[in-house]
């Protein structure tokens, strides 16, 4: 790998989109010459490459150490750019981006000409969103071109949801890194497959079910999201993902319970650690407890999510119980992720 200098832009979330400043102006040229940029969306921090460039989205996967089969979001500021990266844009898409664009819905699409090959991972469709962030839709406004990004974390941790986090990752390998502050949705987009005779969830994500379900009526979900052992039809869902280095184990049951195995593993000599909420943080005895949220919002639990999954390396910790949370909402991404983290089993009490 070879090692660059990672530059830092610093900048006001709170921009003004249509006033562009010069640290953006730089960030946007440096993606016109074809470097990678990490920059703040809504929902988690992404790196991005010219999406017309292979040699551009390259540099994405090397830096990440991301797996080659696994294709890339892009990232618009204008529905005009849209056009050519598909081949059509279907009606039920109008509809979608009128309702929830900009803001976390990506859009898989048969994909148009021109892509680079590696944006889509040798795949038929691609995937499209506008995030809802002012710095981001600065930045892609000046570069003026359609820009992959996938999160900006080395693959399989935790989603970064802070400028720290990009650069506790990937200072070193990336040419820059816009600081917009923390972002706000904390878990990514919600992936909807629009190529399938009924539009199909392949990621949950920051637009509910329910919320797109309002708009187009009925969609299905890819079964491997509720099933165990299925391949999930969005490729990068296959992969280990936002997870601890200590062992991360789902517990359904009450506080009491979950107490009795953090008793049980420091009897074992083990150093243990609780990720709770807010309102169940007292009651737990353990080497580390992290609350993330509050139960009453599941937005606030959402938002601190990847951090509180962060923040437990710094404890050298070996086991970690989690409580879970209602799977409706934005809970059926929280529960996705955390699922996905612990390796897929939930511990029950009975
Ligand atoms: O909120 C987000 O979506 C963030 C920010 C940075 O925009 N991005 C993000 O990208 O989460 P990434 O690469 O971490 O996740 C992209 C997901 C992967 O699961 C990938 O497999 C899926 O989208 N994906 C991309 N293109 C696809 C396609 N053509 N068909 C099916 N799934 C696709
Ligand atoms: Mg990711």
């Amino acid at each position: 790998m070879d090692v660059v200098k990672t530059k830092l832009w610093i900048v006001d979330e709170k921009m003004d989109i249509h006033n562009t400043c010069p640290q953006i102006k730089e960030a946007a040229m440096w993606i016109t010459d074809n470097e990678v940029v990490a920059f703040p969306t809504e929902t988690v921090y992404g790196l991005g490459a010219n999406a017309y460039s292979d040699a551009a989205v390259e540099k994405i996967f090397k830096a990440k150490g991301r797996p080659s089969d696994n294709p890339l979001i892009i990232h618009i500021s204008n529905k005009e750019q849209l056009q050519k990266l598909v081949k059509r844009v279907p009606p039920i898409a109008e509809e979608l981006m009128e309702v929830f664009w900009p803001g976390p819905l990506t859009l898989v699409l048969e994909k148009g000409e021109g892509i680079a090959e590696r944006v889509t991972a040798g795949l038929s469709t691609v995937a499209v969103r506008m995030p809802d962030h002012p710095v981001a839709l600065s930045l892609l406004t000046e570069a003026n071109t359609p820009v992959a990004a996938p999160s900006a974390n080395v693959s399989g941790k935790p989603s970064p949801t802070t400028a720290a986090h990009v650069f506790e990752d990937l200072a070193g390998k990336i040419a820059g890194i816009v600081d917009g502050g923390a972002t706000g949705v904390g878990v990514e987009s919600t992936v909807l497959d629009l190529t399938t005779d009924i539009p199909m969830i392949l990621r949950p994500g920051g637009v509910t079910r329910e919320q797109i379900e309002e708009v187009i009526g009925s969609v299905a979900v890819d079964p491997a999201l509720e099933e165990n052992g299925q391949a999930p039809k969005s490729p990068g869902l296959k992969y280990k993902h936002y997870a601890p280095q200590a062992k991360l184990v789902l517990v359904d049951g009450n506080d009491e319970f979950i107490q009795t195995l953090v008793t049980k593993a420091k009897e074992e000599q083990k150093k243990v650690g609780v990720l709770t909420t807010n309102e169940n943080a007292e009651k737990f005895h353990a080497d580390v407890v992290l609350p993330c949220g509050t139960k009453d919002d599941l937005h606030t639990v959402a938002q601190h999510l990847y951090e509180v999954l962060r923040k437990f390396d710094q404890y050298d910790l070996d086991i970690i119980y989690s409580e879970i949370f209602p799977e409706k909402g934005v809970g059926k991404a929280i529960m996705n992720r955390l699922t996905k983290a612990a390796g897929g089993d939930i511990l029950k009490s009975n």
